[in-house]
This record gives structure tokens, sequence and C-alpha cells, in this order.
């Protein structure tokens, strides 16, 4: 493989980052990924991913063993590259505002430590105006001749990132000049791919109104599926219906519990304190939140009421998982509904195909208290009272039902995900609620 110029990585065993390095070095370029976590890099080098995400494990040896992605805990190890991706998290301060403080820090010690000047390249998702803030705040401590910032916002899915790496949607360049935004579009530009040359300020926005409209397309069927329940219409039939006119497409109009993870809410949150600091009213973004927050206390009724109370029932959970194909549970709903269930006096057990312990989830021991992990759904489902899905995996479609309604104590199904077709599960004797149908 011909050795192309060397590229830096911050924040090298995040999500993005991660994915970033491999991908670049897969594409012949020296990454260099530079992570503060001394023990995640020695996990990493003795072959244990920090987190699962289809196709990266295997690039990740790939591109080790051929020496192309290299790891290291020294930011003086970035000197050599001219090129430096910042994928530091930016996550959300109690008011909303998302805390760009890693960004900062990470730009500050890279200028502090080059001699010549460098692109720094935020991935990391930041508000608008972040990058001509940065650039001010190099200018006041005399390193803009060290870095130069340049805004390249990520839009890849977790559970599809590598994919989503190779084929992205567009490729979107915040840069002062024409000639540094051609620079950083020209590292990775497959055939075919829009490409948007832009401002700092135009790309920062496209990346939190992208997340912000796919956010309010989720809440936007999640209300029609309120009408549908009570209509008796079939939010499924009803969005299929929506989705075939091409000026809507089908894309993110399934209903269910609504919208969870990192990035979604996060985003969301950032974006409309952005509109306070502007004195500016966003009424239909905090309409997409509202609904959203109000999905997941509806399926906890929904069980309440089914059941004439928790207290003491008994209740299987499938799916700890945001969405499938990742073992990510940050922000996923199903911990603030399984607090729901235990605080009005339910007993839980959970399964997830990925997920087999707090430590699996990477959460705290006592994030969950008195909750069971089963090694299977039939395990999970038997003997309670209730099974609720919470995550569309792919394997609790293809469940056999017959045998889930034998474990159960009660044949109740309440699927904040629409996986199954209520007929068959009527004609099975179950009680099937589902969201909108
Ligand atoms: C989201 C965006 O889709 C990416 O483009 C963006 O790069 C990323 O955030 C980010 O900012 O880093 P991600 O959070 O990985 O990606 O997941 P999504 O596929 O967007 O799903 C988010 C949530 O919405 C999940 O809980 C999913 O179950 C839910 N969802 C999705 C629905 O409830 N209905 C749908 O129709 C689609």
């Amino acid at each position: 493989m011909e050795k192309k110029t060397a590229v830096g990585i911050v924040g090298g065993l995040g999500h993005i980052g991660l994915i970033q390095a491999a991908c670049l070095a897969k594409l012949g370029y020296k990454s260099i990924a530079y992570d503060i976590n001394s023990a995640k890099i020695k996990d990493i080098q003795r072959g244990k991913m920090p987190f699962y995400e289809p196709g990266l494990e295997e690039l990740v040896h790939e591109t080790m063993d051929n020496g192309l992605l290299v790891f290291t805990t020294r930011v003086t190890d970035l000197q050599e590259a001219e090129m430096i991706f910042i994928c530091t998290g930016t996550p959300a301060l109690p008011s909303g505002e998302a805390d760009t403080s890693q960004v900062y820090s990470a730009i500050e010690e890279v200028a502090r430590h080059r001699s010549n000047q460098a692109l720094v390249i935020i991935k990391s998702t930041v508000p608008a105006g972040t990058c001509r803030k940065i650039a001010a705040f190099l200018q006041e401590r005399d390193l803009a001749a060290r870095a130069a910032v340049v805004s390249c916002p990520e839009f890849l899915r977790e559970g599809s990132g590598v994919q989503d790496f190779w084929k992205p949607s567009r490729i979107v360049v915040g840069a002062p000049s024409r000639e540094t935004a051609e620079k950083v579009a020209g590292l990775y530009s497959p055939p075919g791919i829009p490409i948007l040359l832009t401002t700092w300020e135009n790309a920062e926005l496209i990346k939190h109104a992208s997340n912000a409209f796919l956010a309010s397309k989720i809440s936007f069927i999640n209300e029609i599926a309120l009408l549908c329940e009570q209509v008796g219409a079939d939010i499924r039939v009803v969005s299929r219906g929506i989705g075939l006119d091409p000026r809507i497409n089908p894309h993110f109009l399934e209903a269910g519990i609504g919208f969870s993870g990192p990035c979604l809410e996060k985003d969301l949150k950032s974006l409309l304190r952005q509109f306070q600091e502007a004195k500016k009213e966003a009424k239909l973004l905090e309409a997409a939140l509202r609904v959203n927050e109000e999905k997941r206390r509806e399926i906890v009724h929904k069980l309440q009421a089914k059941l004439g109370g928790l207290r003491g029932r008994r209740i299987a959970v499938l799916g700890m998982a945001f969405k499938p194909q990742t073992d990510d549970v940050r922000d996923s709903h199903s911990l603030p509904i399984i607090k729901q269930l235990l605080s009005a006096g339910a007993s839980v057990t959970v399964h997830d195909p990925w997920i087999k312990s707090p430590r699996g989830g990477r959460l705290a021991e006592n994030d969950l208290p008195g909750v069971e992990w089963a090694s299977s759904p039939h395990a999970a489902a038997q003997g309670k009272d209730a099974l609720l899905i919470l995550t569309a995996w792919p394997e609790y479609r293809e469940l056999d039902l017959k045998q889930i309604k034998d474990c159960l104590a009660v044949p109740l199904i309440v699927d904040g995900r629409n996986i199954y077709e209520s007929g068959q599960l009527r004609e099975l004797g179950i009680d099937y609620q589902g969201v909108g149908i």
C-alpha cells in the first residue's frame, strides 16, 4: 500500500475518532490516533476494542498490522501530521448547552506542541460560531501561526459508521479560504458524493440542523401515531403512504418510543440553547423535544394501564442499546424507562443481544439497582407479567412467539418499536400493544 502523508486524530478512541483513524489508514494515510486514555490504548493494542462497530475491528487490526494506524498518548507525536482531526466529545451541560471545553483544550495542546502550522479539522459537533471563537482564542494566545481551524462535520451513524465513512451522503467543509477547504475535502472524496465547501458557520449549522430535522421527523410521526390509536389507523401503513412521496421519503418515519442515543437529543438541546442565546424562539424544535420526552412516559403508562399498576409486577425488557447494531447505551431510552418501572415498584429483567451485563454496557453497577440480566429473550420472559420491547434488534423479530407466550405468566407484549404483526399475535392469544397501531 502506497504510504501517503500523516494525519492526526485527537480523541482517537471514540466512535468518530477511531472510525476516522482506521478508515484513513486503510486509504494509505499514516493515522496517528492520539488519546489520553492509556489503559484503553493498551487494550486496543492487545486486541480489545473500546466499543463494537460493525467492520471496525477487522479494519483496526489490519491497519495496525501494516503500521499505518498507530496509537499514542504523546501529543508531540502529532508533529509530523499536517492535518489533525479533533474528535473529542461535546457532552451536554445541565443547561443543554454543548460543553466544548475538550475541543478548546485539544486544539490549544496541539498548537502549543507544534513548530509549524497544522490544519485542525473539527469533527466534533460544536455550536455555530465555535470555529470563529477558537480562531480568536488562538490569536489571543499567539498560537494562530501554529493552528488554522476548519469545520468538517461528521454525519455517520453508529452501527453503520464504517460503511458511512466509505459512502457518505455528502462532505461539508467550512473554512475561511477555498484553498484550505479543498485540501481537507481532497483527503477523501469518493466519486459521485456531493461536496459543499462553505463558511465555518454554515458548516457548523448544517450539522445541527440535520440532526434536528431527523429528530423532528421522528417526533412528527410519533405525534401522528397518537391519533392513529384513537381512530383505529395503523401508523406503519400511514407512514409508508407518507414516505412514498419522494419529497418526504421513507426514512426516519418509524414510530415508536422516539429517538435516543448520544446525538439527536443532545444536538437538539444544543440548538435550542443557540436559539436562546440569539434571543429567538424555536417553537417547532421545542415541540420535537417535548414529544420525544413524552414518548418514554407513554410506554410506561401503557404497561401500567394494561397491568392495573406496576407494583410487584415482573417485567421483561428486551433491548438496552439505543438502536440495533451497537452496544452503546449512552442516553438510551431503555435507562429512563427501566428506572420508571423500578420506581413504580416493578421488578425488571433485561436482555440485549450485545450487552450482557452492566459492565458490558459500560454502566456503573448501581445505575440500575436490582435489575437482573438474562442470557436469552426466553429466559427474560420466563414467568413475567409482560414483555416490553425497547430496541428493534433483528433477532427479536425472529423470535418464536408461541414459545415466548408459553414462557410468560401473562401473555402481554408492549412493543415500543412496532416489530410484530398485530394479527399474528392476536391469533396466538397474545395481548399486543404497539405504538400507533
Ligand atoms: C445520528 C444521525 O443519524 C447521524 O447522521 C449523525 O452523524 C449522528 O447522529 C451524530 O450526530 O453523530 P445515530 O445517533 O447514530 O445518528 O442514530 P440514528 O440512526 O439517527 O438513530 C437515533 C435514534 O432515533 C435511535 O434511537 C433510533 O431508534 C431512533 N429512530 C430512528 C426512530 O425512532 N425512528 C426512526 O424512523 C429512525
